[in-house]
């Protein structure tokens, strides 16, 4: 197969390990988030680079929110902040950002930042960047039903808040854990999972890019034979 074919399409990422990779330095966990966000900077540059068409991100969950209130304060100032000072970067690089998610719960001042970035960035077509905020898998499936349930419709699909998005052709997750924890349980499907201890404050552009090699490597059959 050639070699192109053998990119995802969709790369998907469980950023986990933040926590503990500030533990290991003596520090605040929010100083794990701080550099969580390099890493941010450094895959979504990697997949321009190696052409990767979309890049998901599961940045807070819905089960985060039992987070103790500083943390998960400080989170969603930092995600308002990181986007802020990333429009120019996303424009440059014709970046389209989305975020996805249970917005209701997110304050009116993130909903606008997000908003107007999405906006901004709307015509951008070289990369297409997802992030999953106040998300879970389960809440997905539950608010698409009642959608279809309303509709009279008999497809789930076309409700599920990723509707339009190709599914993960590969998931990541950092830190040694090997689960999906509520992530895209009905979009994942046939995902190809992918396990790396690396903390993410330190999953930078040479870990993105094995993971690829990785990924080139697999024999996807999707239930069949080939
Ligand atoms: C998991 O590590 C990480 C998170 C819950 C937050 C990830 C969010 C960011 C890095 C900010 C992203 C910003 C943008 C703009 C997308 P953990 O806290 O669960 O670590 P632990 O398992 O070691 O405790």
């Amino acid at each position: 197969m050639e070699e192109t074919r053998r990119l995802p399409v969709h790369v998907s990422i469980i950023m986990d390990g933040n926590g503990r990779w500030a533990k290991e330095r003596g520090k605040e966990r929010v100083y794990g988030h701080f550099e969580g966000v390099e890493s941010v900077r450094a895959c979504t540059e990697a997949a321009v680079e190696t052409g990767v068409k979309y890049l998901s991100l599961f940045a807070f969950s819905e089960e985060n929110w039992g987070r103790p209130d500083q943390e998960v304060n400080t989170l969603m100032e930092l995600m308002f902040k990181s986007m802020q000072n990333e429009l120019p970067t996303f424009l440059k690089n014709d970046i389209r950002f989305v975020v996805l998610g249970n917005r209701a719960r997110l304050s009116d001042k993130l909903n606008a930042g997000i908003d107007d970035l999405m906006a901004r960035t709307a015509s951008c077509s070289r990369l297409t960047l997802i992030v999953f905020l106040s998300y879970s898998g389960k809440w997905d499936i539950l608010q698409a039903a009642r959608k279809m349930a309303e509709a009279g419709a008999d497809d789930l699909e076309p409700f599920l808040v990723t509707a339009g998005f190709p599914d993960p052709d590969f998931i990541i997750r950092t830190s040694g854990e090997q689960r999906l924890s509520n992530f895209l349980l009905w979009q994942g499907a046939y995902s190809e999972f992918y396990f790396t201890d690396i903390l993410w404050p330190d999953f930078r552009k040479d870990a993105f890019r094995e993971a690829l090699a990785e990924y080139a490597r697999r024999d996807r059959r999707y239930g069949k034979v080939k």
